[in-house]
């Protein structure tokens, strides 16, 4: 085993306090997703999205990685082959726990994206509606956040990685969500081995071809001891 690609959903900072999406009492159970989570929602109440992800942003930088990030990023410091990491994850988690190389496919709550020409950077702890752009200075700043209806970032460099996997795990993520819910499948079809951590099976998880159910904080270190040979 060379290559090992992993993707992380919100059930991997569930125990560091953050919540999950579709969980009883989750974000989404609190909030409607068209008001805070797509760009119409965003140009209909501007102030309603930025206080929502300044209000996650707070709450993130309070965060601490927990023992699944950590293992994540020793098996990154310590396995004889490639690890590549792609997260649905907003939060900086994976990097507080040391993580080099962390693909947020879905953005980042520390990151700001100019909706008038596409520049990047990171953003301040509170955003206001109608910042302005620190290049082309339109009053066009929004959270780098990928919407509902938008393309995530990286995807081509993603398929390359899924398509060169030796094994890929799929960790806390529910499976609902395309395109990341269909990468179990896509590196299946290039012969991957595949596995999957949750509390429960996902929507997807009958595309694995096995599964370690419980929380990632033991299920993950364990797994990790296991692939360093311990
Ligand atoms: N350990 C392991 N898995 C867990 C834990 C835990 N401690 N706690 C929860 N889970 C699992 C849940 O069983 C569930 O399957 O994590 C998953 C979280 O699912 P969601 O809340 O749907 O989050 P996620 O899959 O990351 O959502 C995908 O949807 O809302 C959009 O853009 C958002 O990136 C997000 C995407």
């Amino acid at each position: 085993m060379k290559k090992i690609v992993i993707l992380t959903g919100a059930g991997i900072s569930a125990e560091s306090g953050l919540g999950t999406f579709r969980a009883e009492g989750g974000l989404w159970a609190e909030h409607r997703i068209e008001d805070v989570a797509t760009p119409e929602g965003f140009a209909r109440d501007p102030q309603l999205v930025v206080d929502f992800y300044n209000a996650r942003r707070a709450q993130a930088a309070e965060a601490a990685p927990n023992a699944a990030h950590l293992a994540l990023a020793n098996l990154e410091a310590a396995f004889d082959g490639d690890v590549v990491l792609v997260t649905q994850n907003v939060d900086d988690l994976h990097e507080k726990a040391g993580m080099k190389r962390v693909m947020h496919m879905h953005g980042a709550l520390n990151g700001a994206l100019c909706g008038a020409c596409d520049l990047r950077w990171p953003a301040p702890m509170v955003m206001a509606p109608g910042d302005a752009c620190p290049h082309c200075k339109a009053p066009a700043a929004r959270p780098d956040i990928v919407w509902f209806g938008e393309m995530p970032y990286d995807m081509e460099e993603i398929y390359d990685h899924l398509a060169q996997a030796d094994l890929f795990a799929g960790i806390g993520t529910s499976g609902n969500v395309y395109p990341a819910a269909g990468f179990v499948a896509e590196a299946r079809r290039h012969g991957a081995q595949t596995l999957e951590f949750n509390l429960e099976p996902s929507a997807v998880g009958s595309q694995f071809d096995d599964i370690r159910i419980g929380p990632a904080t033991q299920t993950v270190p364990e797994w990790v001891a296991e692939v360093l040979g311990g």
